[in-house]
């Protein structure tokens, strides 16, 4: 695989994602209204612009196919750390994948001392990745008066 910055004709796999109900159904976001809505969303995505990092789509290095996305999103004080992945993707390995490859371009390349990870306490497949790419148990809280779990992973390489 490889990860890029998203482009404007990924407006059609976010639109796709969250169409899928199995896909959002713990990540706390609704499907788009329209194709035009998740069109606008990539366009006015500004996070590379502004924090230098965000989120990257995951493609597959032998036909560029979209399999989903991950990356790194500066919340705050805090730099959290997402996936997502069609459904007929799962379970082959790649939110690991591309989840260890953000974490050492965060650390390695972008310095940053901490990222965590969150994912309501129901979402065992993201709670699986988290712990797969070495990220620690925090605490639980809520999330949208729903039960939900903090991991985190310190920068030891600063
Ligand atoms: C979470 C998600 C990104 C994981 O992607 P993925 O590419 O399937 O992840 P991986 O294949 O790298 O690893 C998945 C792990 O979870 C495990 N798993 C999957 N479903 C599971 C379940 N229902 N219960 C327990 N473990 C489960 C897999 O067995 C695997 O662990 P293993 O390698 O020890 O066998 C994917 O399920 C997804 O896109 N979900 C919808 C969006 C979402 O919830 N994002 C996270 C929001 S916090």
């Amino acid at each position: 695989m490889y990860l890029r910055e998203f482009i404007n004709a990924d407006g059609f796999h976010f639109y796709e994602l969250n169409n899928d109900p199995e896909v959002i159904k713990y990540t706390g976001n609704k499907a788009f209204q329209s194709l035009d809505e998740a069109n606008n969303f990539i366009e006015n995505y500004s996070d590379y612009s502004q924090n230098g990092f965000g989120r990257w789509a995951v493609c597959l290095k032998s036909t560029g196919e979209f399999l989903g996305w991950c990356g790194l999103k500066q919340e705050k004080e805090v730099i959290d750390l997402g996936f997502r992945f069609y459904k007929k993707h799962w379970n082959k390995g790649f939110a690991t994948e591309a989840a260890k490859a953000c974490i050492n371009y965060g650390f390695l390349k972008l310095k940053l001392p901490e990222i965590i990870g969150r994912a309501y306490a129901k979402n065992t497949a993201s709670i699986r990745v988290l712990k797969k790419c070495n990220l620690k148990f925090e605490k639980r809280f809520e999330y949208d008066k729903k039960p939900a779990v903090l991991y985190t992973i310190k920068n030891v390489t600063n």
